[in-house]
């Protein structure tokens, strides 16, 4: 028998490797910086109105109960607490997020139905079998040892509740025509960052293997699909421009290649969603499954 080969890294066994490693293996939000720079504000909500029109369709299908407990980890400006709210103003739906602030702005809309509260995903507040629905939503490519993370998840749900990841991949991001090889670009990103800080791009064709080795039943995977022809061609360009404000320092320390050159590769990006005819396609992974 072939044995089973696992793409990436295997995070449980590089510890003690390096102690720069060890140490971001430690830090549970290493791209803070990132995270509470105002331009994620603009990417969470250009990424909300790409995905939300067909991740809504999805969670349909899950026929909640109204009255559903739900979590959302990872919160960030609220973007899908706040829209799930309006569908099922009944539910009970908590969001947390390790960011004091990310969560002070959203206090004043907090409902009933609906609180914002600090917390950390690897060791979070609430007694096992808390939740009927927990949403971990662009997060587990952001952390080191996601499935830690995603087994603290699966503690909270109660028995035959339900988990819903939306775990970004960026081998699942295409463009054309572009004057620079993206695939590659994003092929060295992924390398990078992930040698550099344990934390794994490559989040979406792992979830599905994850939430099996947890012991979810009924794992599912369906992708939204982004891309120039689905979603309307400014929200894309806000998109692509915020990622370029966020994202050109650190993969430019991470991949050692001039900020610059960073900053082109984003030009690129941008230029092609911008204008017809180009093309860019982002598959957007949202993995789901039931706790037994
Ligand atoms: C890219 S944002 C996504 C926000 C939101 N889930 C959405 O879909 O719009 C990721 C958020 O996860 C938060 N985060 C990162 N590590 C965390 C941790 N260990 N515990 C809780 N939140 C964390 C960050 O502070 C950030 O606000």
């Amino acid at each position: 028998m072939e044995p089973i080969v696992r793409s990436g890294m295997r995070t449980e066994n590089r510890r003690d490797e390096t102690p720069d490693l060890n140490a971001a293996l430690s830090n549970p939000n290493p791209q803070k910086e990132q995270m509470s720079h105002e331009s994620m504000d603009r990417c969470l909500a250009a990424q909300a109105e790409a995905i939300w029109p067909e991740e809504s369709r999805l969670l349909q299908a899950y026929e909640l109960n109204a009255r559903a407990r739900i979590l959302d980890a990872g919160s960030g400006t609220g973007q899908f607490a706040t829209r799930l709210h309006a569908r099922l103003p009944q539910a009970r739906i908590t969001g947390i997020d390790i960011l004091p602030e990310r969560i002070a702005p959203l206090r004043a809309q907090m409902t009933p139905g609906l609180t914002f509260a600090l917390g950390d995903i690897f060791q979070l507040d609430f007694d096992d079998a808390t939740f009927d629905l927990v949403a971990c939503r662009h997060v587990l490519q952001s952390i080191p040892e996601p499935e830690r993370a995603l087994a603290e998840l699966a503690r909270v749900i109660r028995p035959g509740g339900r988990i819903h990841l939306l775990a970004e991949d960026y081998g699942m991001l295409h463009f054309h025509p572009t004057r620079h090889d993206l695939d590659l670009f994003f092929h060295n990103n992924m390398r990078s960052i992930r040698e550099q800080t344990g934390v794994n791009y490559e989040s979406g064709r792992h979830a599905p293997f994850w939430l099996e080795t947890l012991g979810f039943k009924g794992v599912a995977v369906n992708y939204v699909i982004v891309d120039t022809l689905r979603v309307a061609r400014p929200i894309l360009r806000e998109m692509f421009i915020a990622w370029r404000d966020g994202y050109t320092g650190l993969l430019a320390e991470m991949t050692g290649l001039a900020p610059d050159l960073v900053r082109e590769r984003f030009e690129d990006m941008i230029a092609c969603v911008s204008t017809p005819p180009g093309y860019a396609v982002w598959f957007v992974p949202i993995v789901t499954g039931i706790k037994i």
